[in-house]
């Protein structure tokens, strides 16, 4: 029998400091429930200058490889998936390498297509170790972000900040990923994009909608024809996508996730020759968001939309609220980059998957956020990335963190502690 491969651990980092949508909500003079219910978001991480991409980076995958338990000498690469990284050239992952002190030898370099980029950094890692060219290495792969489309915008509450870091590994303790088993979707769209020098993206959102409702049907067709081929899901007795215990989309807004849902069962419904009738499948549709889709939403709902590491901050809120009734269970995953590419995939739930995200200490990194006021959020927004920093808080929640403190020669400088 092959090896089984997959995500082995998960680090998560989120900025100190968050908004409630609620009160962005009144700021701005719109009705609360268009944020909470129309877009599914509670409240919103804020970065400040010194918690960049790196910074975040480097805190998950500290946290990843303390809660993986495996030598950091069994490291063989490194991939950081960003679509804000802080410098034309050197790459998030060269600067995380450094920061934690990983081998020399090793490879370690950045993948970019907006929000996919960590999926093609998983995907790579997966590969190099079914290929054999791991021979016995693990791989760490981080996903890392600051989405930024600035204050007043139609885009100001999809916002949100964060990295989530996965080993992968042989034997994996979280995650048996279906090796070769995907299937993908791309088309060139101007959907949302950041040109050089902006920190704000650009975005045409109810097109990206669209261009993302496309992306995914195309996707789980691939996908559901190499599961069904490939003896995962059966072919016939029902939808296939109620195969899957639970889904990861990608999720900009919360409220996305369940469009995609409603889409992919669309495919299997006309793809079996069955009629779209609108009102009876959304009812039906509700049902079924609410048992599969629903419990990966909790994390993301409270930290917004972290471009790369979206689709694995459902994974880890998912695990962490439901892995022991998960064990044994095959869950799919939906990665899309606006621009754009996409990937639908699968992934069984491990034996040890409840103690494995246990380790994550998710509810601890959460309940150490302090909330702020909106005047505060919008005094930090404007601020220029090298602003000179507020002081290191005091609570020792803070153990680990690595700061960017400012540029010095061109290069730019970290503290940790
Ligand atoms: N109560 C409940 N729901 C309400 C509401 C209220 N008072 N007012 C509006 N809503 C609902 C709308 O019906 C809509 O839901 P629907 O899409 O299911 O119909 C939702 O809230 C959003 O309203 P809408 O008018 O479409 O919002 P908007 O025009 O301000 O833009 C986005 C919403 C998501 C398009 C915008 O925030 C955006 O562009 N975000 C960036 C998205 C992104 O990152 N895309 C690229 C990566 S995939």
């Amino acid at each position: 029998m092959q090896a089984q491969i997959g995500i082995h651990a998960l680090g998560l980092a989120i900025p100190r400091r968050y908004v409630d949508m609620e009160a962005l909500a009144r700021a701005r003079g719109v009705e609360p429930a268009k944020y909470t219910q129309g877009l599914g978001a509670r409240e919103m991480a804020v970065a400040e200058p010194g918690e960049d991409t790196v910074a975040l980076a480097a805190l998950a995958a500290r946290r990843a490889l303390a809660a993986s338990g495996i030598d950091r000498e069994r490291l063989g690469l490194l991939i950081v998936g960003t679509e804000t990284g802080v410098d034309h050239s050197k790459p998030v992952a060269s600067f995380v390498h450094g920061l934690l002190g990983l081998p020399q030898a090793m490879r370690v370099y950045d993948t970019q297509h907006a929000c996919y980029g960590g999926t093609a950094g998983v995907m790579a890692a997966v590969e190099w170790i079914a290929s054999g060219a791991a021979d016995g290495r693990v791989a760490l792969v981080i996903c890392a972000d600051i989405a930024r489309y600035g204050l007043r915008t139609p885009g100001e509450p999809t916002q949100g900040a964060g990295a989530v870091a996965l080993v992968i590994a042989n034997d994996p303790a979280l995650l048996a990923i279906d090796v070769g088993v995907s299937g993908a979707a791309s088309s060139h769209v101007h959907d949302f994009w950041r040109p050089l020098g902006r920190r704000e993206a650009q975005v045409d959102g109810h097109y990206s909608v669209q261009c993302y409702l496309d992306a995914v049907s195309t996707a789980y067709r691939g996908w559901r024809r190499r599961a069904i081929d490939r003896g995962l899901i059966a072919a016939t007795g029902g939808l296939a996508s109620e195969r899957l215990a639970r889904l990861c989309y990608h999720v900009p807004f919360c409220r996305m996730a369940r469009k995609a849902h409603v889409q992919v069962r669309r495919c299997d419904l006309e793809d079996a020759g069955a009629p779209w009738e609108a009102e009876v499948e959304d009812a039906a549709a509700l049902v079924a968001h609410g048992v599969q889709v629903e419990p990966s939403l909790g994390l993301c709902a409270r930290i917004g939309n972290i471009y790369t590491g979206s689709l694995y901050l459902g994974l880890a809120g998912l695990l962490d609220a439901q892995a022991g009734s998960l064990v044994g269970q095959r869950i799919g995953l939906f990665s899309y980059g606006s621009g754009c590419t996409s990937e639908f995939f699968s992934g069984v739930v491990a034996p040890d998957a409840a103690a494995q995200i246990a380790a994550a200490n998710i509810a601890e990194i959460l309940a150490a956020r302090e909330r702020i006021t909106i005047p505060e959020y919008e005094r930090i927004m404007v601020l220029p990335p090298t602003a000179p920093l507020v002081p290191w808080p005091s609570n020792a929640s803070d153990a680990g963190d690595f700061r960017f403190v400012g540029v010095s020669n061109h290069q730019r400088q970290y503290a940790g502690r």
